[in-house]
């Protein structure tokens, strides 16, 4: 295991199984269809990969970036576009797949944005929920995993860029933050 981390909180294992879960509703809900499959940068990544090879069906693959403006802004909710889709939404059912849902501003803002530029319809499938953490009122359809409020990296997450290879999901050591 990776020195930094304290505790594994989801192991490869519990994260193969919450994906075969949620692949298989979304199989099953968007029978017959051709959804847009959005993928937030960067955190979704790994979970975007390995959702979608549970879906041996029609669906396409699309990225966007997005960040949250700095700590002074961030009550405004604006979050800036790092990235926009190659795609466009208009008329297609849209599923952004998110890493975690915390404030739920990003989720707010993606999901507006997307209903402004006509998609059909626009569901959300996030690995991780921390309700704890929710200041606009937003949710996602496709929930993996709830978790308490702690700062989780590993799986497409990170703290500094660093942790987003592991393959399981854990608590960084407090000193990890100190350096
Ligand atoms: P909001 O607050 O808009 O933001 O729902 C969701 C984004 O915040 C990041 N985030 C985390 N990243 N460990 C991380 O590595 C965490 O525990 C965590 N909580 C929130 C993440 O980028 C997510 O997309
Ligand atoms: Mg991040």
């Amino acid at each position: 295991m990776n020195p930094d981390i304290l505790k594994v909180l989801y192991s490869r294992e519990d994260i193969q199984a919450i994906n075969a879960r949620l692949a298989a509703q979304i199989k099953a809900d968007y029978a017959g269809k051709n959804p847009l499959v959005v993928c937030i940068l960067k955190g979704a990544i790994l979970f975007m990969t390995d959702l979608v090879r549970e879906i041996d069906d029609y669906l396409e693959i699309d990225f966007m970036d997005v960040s949250s403006y700095g700590d002074a802004t961030i009550s405004s909710g604006e979050v800036k576009i790092i990235k926009d889709l190659d795609t466009s939404v208009r008329g297609r059912d849209v599923l952004i797949v998110e890493d975690i849902v915390d404030t739920g501003r990003t989720l707010r803002y993606l999901m507006d944005m997307f209903q402004t530029r006509q998609a059909n319809s626009i569901k959300v499938c996030t690995l991780m929920d921390k309700p704890e953490g929710r200041v606009v009122d937003v949710s996602a359809d496709y929930v993996g995993t709830k978790v308490p409020n702690e700062f989780v990296v590993g799986y497409g997450l990170d703290y500094a860029e660093r942790y987003r290879n592991l393959p399981y999901i854990g608590v960084l050591k407090p000193e990890v933050y100190a350096k």
